[in-house]
Parts: C-alpha cells; sequence; structure tokens
C-alpha cells in the first residue's frame, strides 16, 4: 500500500492512490518556488482547505480544464459552483468516502475570506484515509491546538505540517504538533515560499528525528516521496 505524494512548493501538493490524483491547495502560477505549469497537471480531484490565494491558487482554471472535482468546505463550493466549478462540499467533522477513499475535514486554527472578499466559511486541514488504508493529515493553515492529540487516535502515517511561521504555526509548534499527532512520517510545508516565512526546515527535522519517532522528509519544490 502506497501513495505518491509530490510537493509542489507552499502548500500545493499532489497525492497519487488507487489510480487517482488529488491536488491539493494548487497555487501554482503565481507561487514563486513551483517549478511546474498549471496546464501540466491533469488531477482527478482537487482538494482547496481555505480561500485565501496562495491556497485556492488555479483551482479554478484547473478544474475547468480537467472537470475535476473540487472539494471544500460548503462555502467555497458555492463560490466555486457559482463559477461554473463542479464541487462537492463538507463541513468540519464530517467525512464522505469519495472514490480515492474517506475524507474528513478537520478544524484549522486561521481565516478564510475569498479572494473578491466573499465569506470563504471555516477553514479546514484534511483527514484522508486512501483506499488502502493510509492515514495521511494535512493540517491546513493553522495554529497550534491540542485537539491535534484527537486526530492522531486515528493513528497518522504522514502528517502534512506548516512551519513557516508568521501566518500558521512556527517550527516550534509544528514540533509540538508532532508529539500530538504521533506520526509514522511528517512533510513540512508552507515555508520559503516568501522572504516572511523563511525556516531551516533541516535544523527542524533534526530537532524532530531528535524528540519524536517520526521519519521527517524535507523536499525540494517538484520533488516527490512514495510513503
Ligand atoms: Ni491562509
Ligand atoms: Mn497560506
Amino acid at each position: 500500500m502506497t501513495c505518491d505524494i509530490t510537493w509542489y512548493g507552499h502548500a500545493a501538493l499532489g497525492l497519487k492512490t488507487g489510480g487517482y490524483t488529488i491536488l491539493i491547495d494548487p497555487f501554482i502560477t503565481d507561487n514563486p518556488v513551483a517549478n511546474v505549469n498549471a496546464n501540466e497537471l491533469n488531477p482527478d480531484f482537487i482538494l482547496v482547505s481555505h480561500g485565501h490565494g496562495d491556497h485556492l491558487g488555479d483551482t479554478i482554471p484547473i478544474a475547468k480544464r480537467t472537470g475535476a472535482l473540487v472539494i471544500s468546505n460548503h462555502e467555497i463550493s458555492v463560490w466555486l459552483s457559482n463559477q461554473g466549478v463542479t464541487t462537492h462540499g463538507q463541513h468540519i467533522g464530517g467525512g464522505h468516502e469519495h472514490p480515492f477513499g474517506y475524507l474528513k475535514l478537520t478544524q484549522a486554527l486561521h481565516g478564510s475570506g475569498l479572494p473578491d472578499g466573499s465569506y470563504g466559511g471555516n477553514p479546514a486541514g484534511f483527514l484522508m484515509t486512501t483506499k488502502e488504508g493510509l492515514k495521511i493529515y494535512f493540517a491546513g493553515d493553522t495554529g497550534l491546538f491540542s485537539d491535534m492529540k484527537l486526530i492522531g487516535e486515528e493513528g497518522i502515517d504522514m502528517a502534512i505540517l506548516p512551519i513557516g511561521d508568521n501566518f500558521t504555526m512556527g517550527p516550534d509548534d509544528a514540533l509540538r504538533a508532532v508529539k500530538f499527532l504521533n506520526p509514522k512520517h511528517v512533510l513540512p510545508i508552507h515555508y520559503n515560499t516568501f522572504e516572511l516565512i523563511s525556516q531551516d526546515a533541516n535544523s527542524w527535522s533534526d530537532r524532530v528525528i531528535k524528540e519524536t519517532g517520526a521519519k521527517v522528509h524535507v523536499l525540494k519544490p517538484g520533488e516527490s516521496i512514495t510513503i
């Protein structure tokens, strides 16, 4: 049982599982560190964690070109649907069985305003259980919250966590998040996109390895790992 995970920089990720391709927060065209063209991405599904432009990114053009189903909170799903995108709305705490697996929305401590000023509901993270049984937690943009312990109780194979600070958890709180979640693998994201969120992921990785049992994957934009 495997899942291929590609990091495009920032919070943009591509997952391949069970024959499906899933894009998360596809901020590609305006992403200064992405080295792929949005036109080359052909997802079956797109997950949007919240309404901010650095997460919504190229969702609309990619979804319109490919017909990908966009999964997000209800408010963003209505906003996207009004622009001709095929959507599936869920909400925090709610899970749904999709062709690639069971997807639950989790809380995130952040904002979610949409680029045109529309209300984007509450921001979310994603807890995915693939058809093959892998549990992947994408925290979204969030501060640390102690209920990550409850998410950890589900048995996390991979935790994808922001470490950039300023807008989300920084390295210290992200280390505490790893302790709450107790995942087998960790992938740090949402750093080094802009000067304001520069971090040394390798030194963070050293701390995580020393203080937890998790395996940390520090990727360069465009790199992939298989778990
Ligand atoms: Ni944000
Ligand atoms: Mn962000």
